[in-house]
């Protein structure tokens, strides 16, 4: 193929994933169809994801008012904020739900995207910046975990951070310096303190927000040039009207939301899932404290490391990370059928390592 037949053939493939011609508020909104079937429950969910992440936006910024990001003062800061700040214990713990909520959303939506093949053609883009969203979502959370500075904060982050480093064991010549190089950055010291703090402060409050909205923009107008996928083998019942029909259905289930993720945020403090006492400030001469474990969302990854060779996990890490990426393509020829039978596996397996990982881990470790 020559030069100007390559940039014809690119010029096509881009044309046909962002058909400009359908850039029109007609188009766009008016015309816009949701198809109704079985499966219709799931096109809430990346709506649901996004007003999670509406509500991490407004939390977040009402807890910047008062958060000190300092060795000596973010832990009083966020003590502050939870007991003499007016509302301050009920916006926090409403960030600290939603941001489980909305990771809950994201994996929810992915496997149900995965199950109706809405990542077939033309819907590459929107899968692949899916992807990406996935991982700033999970990046927000590693990020924030931190930004309390109580010692199974520190801790937790020291052991996540340590796990990149090893990366560099499996790895041939001068590749096997890279994940200490990557870690160092990310630490910004020899050991985890007021550089890593303000690091992963940057990150979670600017970069990875600035991150998520690009893309998060890029995903959206992916969506709504393509509009719905079928989602299912033969036509839906009939199709409703996005606007207004589907969008007040939105509003109504955010509104729903909202109401669960305030009564919960009011009654149930987030801490108190936790067997740990958590409002330890990190001190450095102190343990390491017994059972030290991420969130809930990184079990999935977790109980595996602990059971498994450090190398099992990456491999499979690394696999998963492709196959995520590159699914428009690898699955473009698998039937709905198959993919159903794939996403009930992939959604079992992280139901059972989410609940029961602990169990299992004490069935073979004692
Ligand atoms: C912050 C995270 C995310 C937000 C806020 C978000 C938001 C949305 C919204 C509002 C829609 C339209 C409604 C719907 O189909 O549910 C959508 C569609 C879609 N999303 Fe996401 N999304 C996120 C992450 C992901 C991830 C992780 C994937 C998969 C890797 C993904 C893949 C898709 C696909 C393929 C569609 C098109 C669905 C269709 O046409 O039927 N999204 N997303």
């Amino acid at each position: 193929m020559n030069l100007p037949e390559i940039i014809k053939n690119s010029e096509a493939y881009v044309a046909e994933r962002f058909p400009v011609e359908k850039m029109s508020y007609s188009a766009m909104v008016v015309k816009k169809e949701v198809p109704v079937h079985r499966l219709s429950w799931a096109y809430y969910m990346g709506g649901l994801a996004l007003f999670f992440f509406g509500v991490q936006m407004v939390t977040g910024l009402l807890l910047l008012f008062y958060y000190q990001p300092t060795v000596s003062d973010a832990h009083a800061s966020v003590e502050f904020i939870t007991d003499h700040v007016p509302g301050g214990s009920l916006v926090r713990n409403m960030h600290a739900w939603a941001s489980s909520m909305m990771i809950a959303a994201v994996m929810v939506h992915l496997l149900t995207a995965f199950a109706m093949k809405a990542f077939a053609k033309p819907r590459e883009i929107t899968w692949v910046t899916g992807v990406v969203l996935l991982g700033i979502t999970f990046g927000l959370g590693f990020t924030g975990y931190l930004l309390p500075w109580h010692q199974v904060a520190v801790n937790a982050t020291k052991i996540g951070l340590q796990s990149v480093q090893e990366v560099g064991q499996y790895l041939p010549g001068a590749m096997a310096e890279w994940p200490r190089i990557v870690k160092e950055t990310i630490q910004g010291e020899a050991a985890v303190g007021q550089a890593t703090l303000s690091r992963f402060f940057a990150l979670h409050v600017i970069i990875l927000p600035l991150a998520m909205m690009a893309t998060l923009g890029l995903h959206l107008l992916s969506v709504q040039l393509h509009g719905m996928s079928r989602g299912i083998d033969g036509p839906p019942k009939r199709q409703e009207k996005f606007f207004p029909t589907f969008f007040i259905k939105d509003l109504t289930v955010w509104g729903f939301a909202f109401i669960i993720l305030f009564v919960i945020a009011l009654c149930v403090p987030f801490e108190s899932l936790y067997s740990y006492p958590l409002f330890e400030p990190f001190n450095p001469k102190g343990s390491t404290p017994d059972g030290i474990k991420p969130e809930w969302y990184f079990y999935f990854l977790y109980y595996p490391l602990e059971l498994l060779p450090f190398w099992v996990i990456l491999v499979g890490s690394t696999v998963l990370g492709a196959v995520l990426m590159g699914t428009p393509w690898i699955f473009q020829n698998t039937s709905r059928k198959t993919l159903q039978i794939l996403t009930v596996l992939a959604a079992l397996y992280l139901f059972v390592m989410t609940v029961f990982g602990e169990q299992i881990y004490h069935m073979f470790k004692g």
